[in-house]
C-alpha cells in the first residue's frame, strides 16, 4: 500500500483522478493544504494549512457500480469510530455523508466513481476532517466544528489518521469478503444522528419532513412521510 504526503495540492481527489489508472488499490493521498478543496454538489471545502486530515483513497473493487455508494457509508463509520477512540469526542453520522458533533460538522466525504455502466474502474473516497481549526469563517460559525474546538486541546493527526485507515481496512475487508455491510452499519446505527429523528430532506426546490424509521441493510434510510407514505432514501440532503 502507498501512502502519498503533499504540502500543498489542489485536491487530494483531483490527484487520485490523475494517478488512478496507475495507481494500486488502496493508495492513499494526504494533503497539509488544498488549494480548491472541493464539497458535495458543487461547493467548495475549506482546506487551511495543517488544521483538517485531507485525505483521498483510491479503490478498485470488483462490485457493480450500484453498491460504490457503500464505499461512503464504510468511511463514514470508519471516521466516526476513529474520532471517538482517539480523541473520545462523541461524533455522530449524519447519513449518509457528514459527521457532526454537537450538531456541527467536523467531517465530510466525497466519494467518486469512474467505470462503465456494469464494472467501476475506480473509486475515490475523500475524506475532509476539521480537527485543529481554531476558528471558522463567520458564514460557518453555526454550522461547521473542529475536533479541537470540542476536546479543549490539540489533535495528533497522524494517530487519527492511522486509525482511520485501520478501521477502513477493516470494515472494507468484512464487506468483500462478507458480501454485507453488516459491520459498517452496527456502528452507523450505534452512531446515528437521524435514526428515530424527525428530518427535513431537501429535494431541489422542495422540502418535505419525515421521520426515519430504519437504516436497512443495503445502508438505505426508511422515512416515514407526513402524508402517511413511507420512502427509502439512497442519498441526498437531509438536515435534522
Ligand atoms: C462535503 O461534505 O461536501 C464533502 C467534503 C469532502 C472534502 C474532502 S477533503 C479531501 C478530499 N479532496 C477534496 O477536494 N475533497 C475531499
Amino acid at each position: 500500500q502507498e501512502i502519498l504526503c503533499f504540502d500543498s495540492i489542489d485536491s487530494t481527489n483531483n490527484y487520485c483522478k490523475k494517478i488512478a489508472k496507475d495507481a494500486v488499490h488502496g493508495t492513499v493521498v494526504i494533503s497539509e493544504e488544498q488549494t480548491v478543496g472541493r464539497g458535495r454538489l458543487g461547493r467548495n471545502w475549506s482546506s487551511p494549512k495543517g488544521e483538517g486530515i485531507w485525505m483521498s483513497i483510491v479503490l478498485k473493487p470488483s462490485i457493480p457500480p450500484t453498491e460504490g455508494m457503500k464505499m461512503t457509508q464504510i468511511a463514514a463509520a470508519s471516521v466516526c469510530k476513529a474520532i471517538r477512540e482517539i480523541t473520545d469526542v462523541e461524533a455522530y453520522i449524519k447519513w449518509p455523508n457528514d459527521i457532526v458533533v454537537g450538531g456541527k460538522k467536523v467531517c465530510g466525504i466525497l466519494t467518486e466513481m469512474a467505470g462503465e455502466l456494469h464494472k467501476i474502474d475506480y473509486l475515490i473516497v475523500g475524506m475532509g476532517i476539521n480537527v485543529n481549526n481554531q476558528e471558522f469563517p463567520e458564514e460557518f460559525q453555526g454550522i461547521a466544528t473542529s475536533l479541537t474546538i470540542q476536546k479543549g486541546k490539540k489533535i495528533d493527526r497522524k494517530t487519527l489518521i492511522l486509525c482511520i485507515l485501520k478501521t477502513f481496512e477493516e470494515l472494507y475487508q468484512h464487506y468483500i469478503c462478507q458480501g454485507t455491510l453488516e459491520k459498517t452499519l452496527e456502528i452507523i446505527r450505534l452512531y446515528s444522528a437521524v435514526l428515530g429523528k424527525t428530518i427535513r430532506i431537501i429535494k431541489g426546490e422542495e422540502e418535505i419532513k419525515g421521520k426515519v424509521l430504519e437504516i436497512n441493510d443495503e445502508g438505505l434510510l426508511k422515512v416515514q412521510l407526513e402524508d402517511g407514505r413511507q420512502e427509502m432514501l439512497i442519498s441526498g440532503e437531509i438536515s435534522i
